[in-house]
This record gives structure tokens, sequence and C-alpha cells, in this order.
């Protein structure tokens, strides 16, 4: 029985699939609500964006917050100049349905969570903007966190610098409130979404089942990621965001290790750095994924595209 749960993201290609995922009639998980963040685009292109993939997804009943358009301290730019992100590029999706909530994503989050019935889990895809202000403002939600399963960070090779990972790196500061609230967290990073690759054959897989939501899909993902495989030379984009809510529907997907991390705030060369600590033995409440079952992802990702009409 899955917990109840909020998915933060800033949609964004990836975004975009790993909240058809969530959404998807296959396996229906008990969604809250969407909050949105900046990142990827800007907060009023991601939020448009969710909602656009919640039309889509024949769900556009489902609220969708508008949350912080800036990182707590960096006015850094959006992935938009920073690295060339477009939005939901590849598909020609559907306009949102309705009106959005007007309530601010970081309330909606705290008042879920203050009269929680039962402790939520809450996915997050984007800089962890949202998810510091909502602590910071009323530390008691932590009690109510199941778990953060979060996709950010690298061991490896960062994607927005050598050290640094986009998400962690357009908020370090929200990354250190967030990592060191001591909540039961599982984080993806790099080394775990490089294994998932949107190979030629895999697209032609999803392309191949037909329904609308499928062709969007494969549209978007035969766009996005042609930067990551020109840059890291690889046989398909990373499946970033994704990774998450397979881990929420099929945890055996992958494999974890809970091992001490901290942010890099300040290191020139280094902020957003996630420091992590393969063979350390402090106590920690972050388990870090490892090895992922890619070939088993994509079955469960064809399977819920598969399931819509
Ligand atoms: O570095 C990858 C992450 O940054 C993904 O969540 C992608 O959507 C962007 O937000
Ligand atoms: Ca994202």
């Amino acid at each position: 029985m899955h917990s109840p749960l909020i998915v933060d993201c800033d949609p964004g290609v990836d975004d975009a699939i790993a909240l058809l995922l969530a959404l998807a009639p296959a396996h229906p998980l008990p969604l809250l609500g969407i909050t949105t963040v900046a990142g990827n685009v800007p907060l009023a292109l991601t939020h448009r964006n969710a909602r656009k993939i919640c039309a889509l997804a024949g769900k556009p009943e489902t609220p969708v917050y508008a949350g912080c358009p800036r990182p707590l301290l960096r006015s850094l730019a959006t992935a938009e100049e920073v690295h060339g992100a477009t939005g939901l590029q590849g598909a020609d999706l559907p306009k949102p349905v309705g009106t959005a909530p007007t309530q601010h994503a970081v309330d909606f989050l705290i008042s879920q969570l203050l009269n929680a019935a039962e402790p939520i889990t809450l996915a997050v895809l984007g800089p962890l903007t949202n998810i510091a202000v909502a602590l910071i403002q009323s530390p008691q939600i932590a009690k109510n966190i199941k778990q953060l399963v979060i996709m950010g960070g690298a061991r490896g090779q960062g994607n927005i610098t050598p050290s640094a990972e986009f998400n962690i790196y357009v908020d370090p500061h929200a990354a250190h409130v967030v990592f060191t609230a001591g909540i039961p967290t599982v984080l993806f990073t790099l080394d775990t979404t490089h294994q998932v690759l949107t190979t030629p054959e895999r697209l032609k897989r999803i392309q191949a089942i037909g329904n609308p939501v499928a062709t969007a899909a494969a549209g978007m993902l035969a766009f996005y990621g042609q930067g990551d495989r020109n840059i890291y030379n690889l046989p398909g984009g990373p499946l970033h965001d994704p990774c998450v809510i397979a881990y929420l529907l099929n945890q055996d997907l992958f494999t974890t290790k809970q091992v001490p991390i901290a942010i890099e705030t300040t290191g020139e060369q280094t902020i957003g750095r996630t420091v992590i600590d393969w063979y350390g033995e402090a106590p920690s409440t972050v388990q870090v994924a490892d090895t992922v079952n890619a070939e088993g992802l994509y079955e469960l990702l064809i399977d819920a595209l598969a399931s819509y009409s």
C-alpha cells in the first residue's frame, strides 16, 4: 500500500515522464498534489508544464501549486539560460484545463503535512527550494514526512559543473537545509540515473504503444537528452526523474546504501557538490541509490504508458 504522495518538480521532460508514470492508470499512486519550482525553466513555465502533463494524462483535476520562483540565496538563471533546457519540446501537448489553485506550494506542503492523517512521501524532482522553505517556516512538518525521495547530486562528475548536478547546483543552500533535517531520504544521483538510458530500441518500444500519451512521451524523449548524449557519448538520454517514481512503485529495481552526505555551499569551483562518503560509517538518514535494473524500469514505464487510453 503506497503512502500519500506529493511530487515537487520543475518540468522539464524527465519530470514530465515521471509525472506520467505517477499518474498512470496501471498503478494509481495516492497523489495529493503537485508543487512546482523554478529550475529547468522559470516557474511560470514549470507550473504551466506540470498542468499540461496533468491534462495529457487525463487528470486535469490534479491540483498543481506554484512555489518558489528563485533559489534561497543565489539569483541563478534557470537552466533555460544555464544549460539550454527548454521546457517540454518534442510533443504537441494539450493546454492546461481549468484554473490552478492560488495557494502557494510551500503553504500547501505545510498544510498537508501538519494535518496529515498518515505520514506523506515527498518525491522531489527539481531544486529543493520549496522543501527547504517549508522546513524553515514550519520545522514540525518533518515528523509527518514518511520519506524524501530525491533526484539530485553526483558521486562522480556533475552535469552543470564538473562538481555539481543541476538540482543541487541551482539551490545548494536549500539542499543543505533538507539534507540536515534528519528526514529518511532516498537520493538518486547521476551515477544511477546515467544507467537509465532511453536507447533507440527503447524509444521504438514506446513509440509502438500508439496511444496519445505514449506518443507524446516518445516525442519528448526523442528530443530530450540530445545534449547529454553528445556530452557523455551515451547511446540514449539519461532518464533522471522517473527513477524516483519507479522506486516508489518497485524498490527492488534499485540497490541503495546508507551513507553520510554533505552539501558544498561555498566553494567557488565546487558549490553544489554532494559530498557523499561512500565508505563512511557516520550516522546518516540518507540512502543513496547505487545500481538499477534499467530494463526493468523501462518495462515498468512502457506498461504504465500503455495503460493510458
Ligand atoms: O540533473 C538532472 C536534474 O535536473 C533533473 O531533475 C532535471 O529535470 C533537472 O531538473
Ligand atoms: Ca527535474
